[in-house]
């Protein structure tokens, strides 16, 4: 089916990070049922459907990107029959679960792990990535993501594993057609569940050529991809969305092909990576370059109309809160917040609401113990011994450290923000008193209630699923404008992207135009006010 046909053309979705969401049972762990609890939210939210990020049995070490059983719920989250109690209450409010394929590694205490272990000439050793050795000298240089050498010894074996990230997320050979088979069946019996969509883990990595030093992008990519396609996902009507942070608009036209052959839609990161020094890691930090991002979303939106489609989103899970980041956590946060969302929600493409971004929340500065998450912990450990200084560490992590996106979500002013009622497995950020749920879900001026609007919007006018994008103002250092046009409209966003109050260069446009939604009571058009947003339509 051609794009223009797609129903996820004028979809929202709702990205669940499952243990920090919902805790149902007191461990202090989100899970199944306590989403189950809380789906009355979302619908009122409107989105179309949720991801979730991984909720497979899983040891944890990457909060569960390292599975261990592909066909199992981990007992942390609840079971298998939690999980279709989940999709038939979902699909009772015209929600589709969307499941996180993690394809690229399994987890270390996997069975073909386990299995591939014992001797070379096992039928599972080759569904891993190994390299003959001798102790000491790994085959290269080649560091994993997590910290560390990508090649990690078996004695056993007298070999190397290859890992591009954890020691315990050992990478899996898409050489493989066997392995590629007991993938697709794996997919094909989660379909059969009535799973709704897919999101496909850093999948740009996994036809990695280790000894050429290619990690992602490699040679084999779109073939392994568009198998992987046809045996699976174009036997049903899904979404599927690939993650892929070395896309540029030229694969991301494959990725998002409108013939359907790889998957409906890319996630791509160029507009999120602007914050770090260019070259190096994303710890190192960068001033935020207004123009560059006007310049990133201006390209894609261009690029990729009617030849490919696009995700929009600001925050995920490994991202630091957006409010924080793009916008003004402090006297600001509340207009800031919306006028990023009215910024991103008007443009091509189907939005992302990470969980909590919709009530604005915002960064945190624990001490350093209470953070949790492996990548975070491992660089903290890694820059000490390079010698680095503590204080520059934290403001690193204050910046970029995943756990600002995984503290547990904020849902009224009570103990643990009705979170749990026993201990969370992370510290709640303490200005859940004043940015929880219930204090926004009924007021008509709240963050949730703009993005309420938003997704509503989306569904009643055509143009934002499908006119063509105009940057405005390109040179202007403070203004972000748009247009978006189709045969029978024409919609503008203005925002103003900083602080102080300046004069509207479009105040005669916005004249002819009815207001959508903006982010101030009443309207000046000579003027915008800090972080001022407006979004509006006119017929022609
Ligand atoms: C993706 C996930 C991230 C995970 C990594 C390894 O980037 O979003 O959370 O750590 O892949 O699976
Ligand atoms: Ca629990």
């Amino acid at each position: 089916m051609a794009v223009n046909n797609k129903w996820w053309k004028n979809a929202v979705i709702y990205q669940i990070y499952p243990r920090s969401f919902q805790d149902s049972n007191g461990d202090g762990i989100g899970d199944l049922q306590g989403i189950i609890q809380r789906l009355d939210y979302l619908e009122k939210l409107g989105i179309d459907a949720i991801w979730l990020s991984p909720v497979c049995r899983s040891p944890q070490d990457d909060n569960g990107y390292d599975i261990s059983d592909y066909q199992d719920i981990d007992p942390m989250f609840g079971n298998l029959d939690d999980m279709e109690r989940l999709i038939a209450e979902a699909r009772k409010r015209n929600i589709r679960i969307i499941m996180d394929l993690v394809l690229n590694h399994s987890s270390d205490e996997h069975r073909w792990f386990l299995e591939a272990k014992k001797s070379r000439e096992n039928p599972y050793h080759d569904y891993y990535v190994w390299r003959d050795g001798v102790e000491g000298t790994p085959p290269n240089d080649m560091r994993a993501s997590f910290g560390g050498s990508a090649w990690e010894w078996v004695p056993e074996l007298q070999q190397y594993y290859f890992h591009q990230f954890s020691v315990k997320q050992p990478d899996l050979n898409w050489e493989n057609p066997k392995l590629r088979r007991e993938i697709y069946d794996m997919i094909l019996w989660w379909m059969d569940k009535g799973v709704g969509g897919f999101r496909l883990d850093v999948i740009d990595q996994i036809a990695k050529e280790p000894d050429l030093h290619i990690t992602g992008n490699g040679p084999r990519l779109h073939e392994f991809i568009r198998e992987l396609s046809k045996e699976t996902f174009q036997k049903g009507d899904l979404i599927t969305v690939g993650e892929a942070w070395g896309a540029d608009p030229e694969r991301a036209k494959l990725y998002s092909n409108p013939d359907g052959s790889e998957f409906s839609m890319v996630f791509q990161f160029e507009h999120i990576m602007l914050d770090q020094q260019e070259g190096k890691e994303k710890w190192d930090l960068a001033p935020l370059p207004f123009l560059k991002l006007k310049e990133i979303f201006n390209r894609w939106q261009c690029e990729l109309y009617g030849c490919g489609w696009n995700s929009l989103f600001w925050d995920n899970h490994d991202l630091p809160r957006i409010v924080s980041r793009w916008g003004n956590d402090g006297k600001y946060r509340v207009e800031s917040a919306k006028m990023l969302a009215i910024l991103l929600h008007g443009m091509q493409g189907t939005p992302y609401i990470y969980q909590g971004e919709e009530l604005g929340m915002t960064n945190v500065k624990f001490d350093f113990e209470d953070y949790r998450d492996i990548e975070t912990v491992n660089m903290h450990r890694e820059r000490l011994e390079k010698g680095y200084a503590e204080e520059e560490i934290m403001k690193s992590i204050y910046a970029k450290s995943r756990d600002n996106a995984r503290t547990p979500m904020q849902w009224d002013d009570t103990e643990h923000a009705g979170f749990t009622e026993g201990t969370p497995w992370i510290r709640l950020n303490p200005n859940y008193t004043e940015i929880n749920a219930a204090s926004q879900i009924n007021d008509p001026d709240s963050i949730f209630s703009c993005y309420r609007t938003l997704v509503g919007l989306r569904k009643q006018y055509p143009v934002l699923a499908d006119g063509r994008f105009e940057m405005l103002l390109a040179d202007d250092e403070d203004i972000f404008a748009y247009t978006r046009e189709d045969e029978t409209s024409r919609l503008l966003v203005i925002c103003n992207f900083h602080d102080k109050e300046i004069p509207c260069p479009l105040s005669r446009e916005q004249k002819e135009m009815k207001l959508l939604v903006g982010n101030y009571k009443d309207q000046n058009l000579e003027t915008l006010r800090p972080y001022e947003a407006r979004m509006y339509i006119s017929e022609k």
